[in-house]
Formats: structure tokens, sequence, C-alpha cells
């Protein structure tokens, strides 16, 4: 390991996004402490850097799970990637509050939990970078995605805070957001399909869930980009930065879109 290299945690590592940013960070030689939901991703994620020659730390790190947190404390970490996030659909007219609730527990409570212990070290060493992978459905209200897009607005506007905060105390501590638009890790697939456990019957929505299931794989399937990389390649930007911008967004023109819409009062 080289002289720079970086002592980097990453949540939710077991597949997806944050898997190909921690392949991504190990490949230029820094330690990669790669966590994931369970014990089964970490087992395949182990395999996965023996067959490809990239050793990094991996462990099962369930942000909403205090002992789990736990495991992160005597890391003396310069990076904390908080990628790891659930997703869930459905009109906020009548989906079910505890779906809502366990949304916002992994994406807002844990991932603040997570970034609360690690920041304790990081302060006291006076230096260290925490990124919050958000979305851009942080940024625009997504009908039917809003359990998810309400816990990406609380995660981007929590980013941007700590980022002032930190500022202020002069500790030497970045903070920056990713905002990624639409990318094929089967997320989108997994979050739109979970309302219809529950929709078909008993929704405002019920007789129009074919028409919204047709709508939403036109929709992903013309606007997810097949592969990671542009969205890996700003996580890796962000993370070595000596200050890193406070938003980072791919596919860039998905990041356009949102910009207008917002100027034009969306
Ligand atoms: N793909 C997109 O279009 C897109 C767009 C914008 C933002 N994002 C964000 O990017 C991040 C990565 O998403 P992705 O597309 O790579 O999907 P993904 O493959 O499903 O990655 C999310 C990872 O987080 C894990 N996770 C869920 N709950 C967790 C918990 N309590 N503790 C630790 N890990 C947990 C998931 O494990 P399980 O598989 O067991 O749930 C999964 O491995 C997410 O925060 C997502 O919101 C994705």
């Amino acid at each position: 390991m080289n002289a720079s290299a970086k002592s980097i945690l990453i949540t939710g590592a077991g597949s997806g996004i944050g898997r190909d940013a921690a392949f991504a960070l190990a490949a230029l030689g820094h330690h990669v402490h790669a966590t994931t939901a369970n014990d089964a991703q970490a087992e395949a994620l182990r395999t996965e850097c023996i067959t490809r020659q990239l050793p990094m730390t991996v462990f099962r790190l369930d942000i909403t799970s205090a002992d789990d947190r736990a495991l992160a404390a005597p890391l003396e970490l310069d990076v904390l990637i908080n990628n790891a996030g659930v997703g869930e659909s459905g009109s906020l007219a009548d989906v079910p509050i505890e779906r809502v609730r366990r949304t916002f527990e992994v994406n807002v409570f844990g991932t603040l939990e997570l970034t609360q212990l690690v920041l304790r070290g990081m302060i006291g060493r006076r230096r260290g970078t925490v990124l919050f992978i958000s979305s851009i459905a942080g940024r625009l209200p997504v009908p039917f995605l809003m359990p998810y897009s309400m816990s990406k607005f609380a995660l981007s506007a929590a980013g941007a805070g700590l980022r002032a905060e930190m500022d202020q105390l002069g500790a030497g501590i970045q903070v920056a957001l990713i905002e990624p638009g639409a990318f094929h890790t089967g997320f989108n697939q997994a979050m739109t399909a979970r309302k219809y456990e529950w929709m078909a019957t008993g929704s405002y929505f019920s007789g129009q869930t074919a028409r919204l299931q047709a709508a939403e794989a036109r929709q992903f399937g013309l606007l997810e980009a097949a592969s990671t990389r542009s969205i890996v390649k700003l996580i890796v930007k962000a993370a070595l930065a000596r200050r890193p911008r406070l938003r980072y967004t791919a596919p860039w023109v998905q990041g356009l879109g949102v910009r207008l819409a917002r100027i034009f009062g969306a």
C-alpha cells in the first residue's frame, strides 16, 4: 500500500454502485473496508476479491444495527462512503407508513448514526471526508416513488447542512453529496415492484397498476445507464479530493435535466 493510500469504508458494497466503487478504490491501492447488508453478501464479495486479486477488508455492517455500526469505531477512517440504501414506492395517499418509516430508518437514520460515530474519530484526528450517496430523486419529487424520494431529499439536505456545519467547525472535515441519476443495478426494478405487494387491493390506484407498471418500465428502460462507470468515477473523485464540491451527478444529462426543472419551478 503506498504512503498516500487512504482508509475508506463503504456501506452497501455487496452489490451495484457500492461494489463497483469499492473495487475501483481498491484498484487504486486504497485500503477499502467493503461492508455489506448481510453475511451472504460478505461471503460472495470475499470470493470476488480473491478472483479479482484485489484485497479488501470485507464484513457485514447493517447500518440499522448499533452492534454492526460499532465495528467501524476502531477503524481510523479517512473516508466514509454512505452508499447503503433501500427503495420503497407507492402513492403517499395510501402507502403503509411502516414502509416509509423503514426506508427512512436505513436511508436517513442508520446513515446518520454511522456518520456520527465515524465523525467522532475524524474530528479528533482533524481530517476526513464523508460522502452521502443520495439521488436526483432527492432533488426532484418523483410521483409513486415518494417514500424513497422523500428519504433522499432528507439525505441531500443533511449532507448540505452537515457540510456547512463542518466548515464552521474548522476541523478539516469534508462533506459531499453524490446524486446519481438512473443506473441499471436492479435497484429501480426492485423498488418499483415493491408497491405491487400491497397495491393490487385497497389502493386508490388499484385500477391503474398495469398502466403504472408499463410507464415505469418504459421510463427506466429509457433512462437507466447500463454501466455504473460514470458515477463510480465521481465517487472516486469526491473521495480523494482535498476540497470536494457539494454535489456530483451522473449521467450528466440527467443532472442537467434536474437543474433545469428546478430553475423552472419543479
Ligand atoms: N441505481 C440507481 O438508479 C440509483 C439512482 C440514484 C441513487 N442510487 C443510490 O445508490 C445507492 C446504491 O444503489 P444501487 O443502485 O447500487 O443498488 P443496490 O445494488 O441495491 O445497492 C444498495 C445496497 O445497500 C444494501 N443495504 C440495504 N439496506 C442496508 C442496510 N441496512 N445496511 C447495509 N446495507 C444495506 C443493499 O443490500 P440488499 O441487496 O440486501 O438490500 C445493497 O447491497 C443507494 O443508496 C441508492 O439509493 C441508485
